[in-house]
This record gives structure tokens, sequence and C-alpha cells, in this order.
């Protein structure tokens, strides 16, 4: 069965781990599809990973649906999530309703994801059918109101507060909550709370699942890496390691050979290197 709200409630309730990923385009949807991710999440760290900036504040709704498409061509099937970028769903909540539809109408996505404890917005937007995952601790639309992307929930007022932003998700629908750079213990706290799945992002093992930037798994950045992120594969420095080569082979004119080339149609094809033959007589 294809994976939906519901695998997020039974698999909370089999006390089976959640794995989410960000994407962004259609190859590493692919990707994240294939390896058997239950959700993935179209995050607008996009801003940041993919395109550049410092923040995810700058990332609009057009850009999202745009990722959401792609993401959506490349992994059929998969259970998909879009996220709501700053000032979609901050100024109103009949805007916010009509940004959130678009990315189920015109994106092909089956959830949205927004940051906050804007529990009244995701009553509405439950009550008309459409999935959200909510998102609390370190918010990164909040960045500057924050003083930095800085962990959160810390003091015991903090967390208690995140506790009751949570509880009031959760009444208001939400299938799942994001909780990003908290203490675990909180986290945890919070997991047996609700009934929606918790999804952690550097908040521990007792989250029902985790979120990760697929950038920061991948080894695909220049620059910072989260300490709550781990690297399963150095792909910038491959990439870069590549590149040189082929710009080596380009400027000592050991790319193209004849097989990279087009021929003419009375031409004879290159003659293949022989393979040497195996002798497997006993
Ligand atoms: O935008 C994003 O990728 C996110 C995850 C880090 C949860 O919000």
């Amino acid at each position: 069965m294809p994976a939906s709200v519901l695998t997020f409630a039974e698999k909370k309730r089999r006390h089976e781990k959640i794995v989410v990923l960000t994407a962004y385009d259609a190859l590493t949807a692919s990707l994240v599809h294939a390896a058997g991710a239950d959700a993935i999440l179209v995050g607008d760290s996009a801003g940041m990973v993919f395109a550049g900036h410092e923040t995810t504040l700058p990332v609009t709704m057009d850009e999202m649906l745009y990722h959401t498409r792609s993401v959506v061509r490349g992994a059929r099937g998969a259970f998909i999530i879009a996220d709501m970028p700053f000032l979609s769903y901050q100024c109103g909540h009949d805007e916010a309703v009509h940004n959130a539809g678009r990315f189920l109408k015109e994106g092909g996505a089956q959830a949205v994801k927004l940051e906050g404890a804007d529990a009244g917005l995701v009553a509405r937007l439950v009550s008309i059918g459409i999935p959200v995952m909510g998102h609390l601790g370190l918010t990164p639309q909040s960045v500057h109101a924050l003083g930095g992307f800085r962990a959160q929930g810390k003091t015991m007022a903090a967390a208690a507060r995140l506790i009751e932003h949570a509880k009031a998700l959760d009444i208001a629908g939400c299938f799942a909550i994001v909780l990003e750079c908290i203490p675990a213990t909180v986290a945890a706290r919070v997991t047996e709370t609700v009934a929606a799945a918790t999804i952690g992002i550097g908040a521990g093992i007792a989250c029902d699942g985790q979120v990760s930037v697929i950038n920061d798994l991948l080894g695909l950045s220049t620059g910072y890496v989260p300490k709550h992120a781990k690297q399963y594969a150095h792909f910038y420095d491959e990439g870069l390691a590549a590149i040189r080569t082929y710009v080596d082979d380009v400027r000592s004119g050991a790319f193209p050979q004849a097989e990279h080339s087009i021929l003419t149609s009375d031409e004879p094809p290159a003659a293949k290197p022989e393979t040497p033959r195996v002798d497997t007589t006993p």
C-alpha cells in the first residue's frame, strides 16, 4: 500500500521508526523513494541548500511549487509533503488555505508543513482535507526573532510552552509534528503526550521518526554541517574530484575519444578494445 497519513499513525502505534528525507528535484526524489523512505519533505531548506540563500526567508510560493512538482515527477507513489514558505500562511487564514491548496492541486503533494503553533489554521486546513505536518522548536522562518539558528526548549518554561504548543497542534489534527533542535528529554515528553507522530531533527532518539536534509546526508554542501547531521557520503568531494579530472582531460586532449564522437554513415565504427578472455576450463 502506498504511504499516506495512515502510515504515520500506524508506525507510531507499532513503535516502528518513520523515515523522512528532504528532496528538491526529481532525481534526488527518485533516490529517496527507491531507498524506501516513508515520506519526502520538499523543505523550504531548498532556499539555503539549493538556491544558496543564508536563510529560508526569501523562498517564494512559485519556487516551492516548482520544487514540489519536480519531486512528484521523480517519485511517483511517494508520500510528499510540501513546506509552506515564509509569508504564504502568516497573512490570514484565507490566503493560507488558498496557498496550501495550491500544493495539493497544482503541486501534486499529499500534505503541507507549516512552522509554529497556529492551531486555528491547522484545524481549518484539516477540516477541508489538507493534511498538516506541524513544526516546533527551531523554526527557521523565525531565525531573526530567535536570535539565530539556536536550539530551543532548553529552559523549563520554554519546554513547557513547547509541549503546550504540541498539544494544541495535536488537537487541531496534525498527523505529524517536526521537532527541530530541542533537548531529547523534551522531545521524548512530546512524543509520549501527543497522538501525532513526532519527527525529530536534532531532537534525539525518542521521536517517532527522523527527518534529515538530503544534502547533509549526502555530503553535498560546501559550508557548515549542523551538529545533529550525519554524513553518509561525501558527494561534494567526489564531484569536485570528477570535475577536476574532466577539466584536465579537456585541456590535455584526453577527452573526447573516438567512442565519444559522432561518425559519418559510411565510416566504420572505431574498433572496440578486445576484452581478455577468461579460460574457465578445469
Ligand atoms: O525545510 C526543511 O527542510 C525542514 C526540515 C529541516 C524539517 O523544515
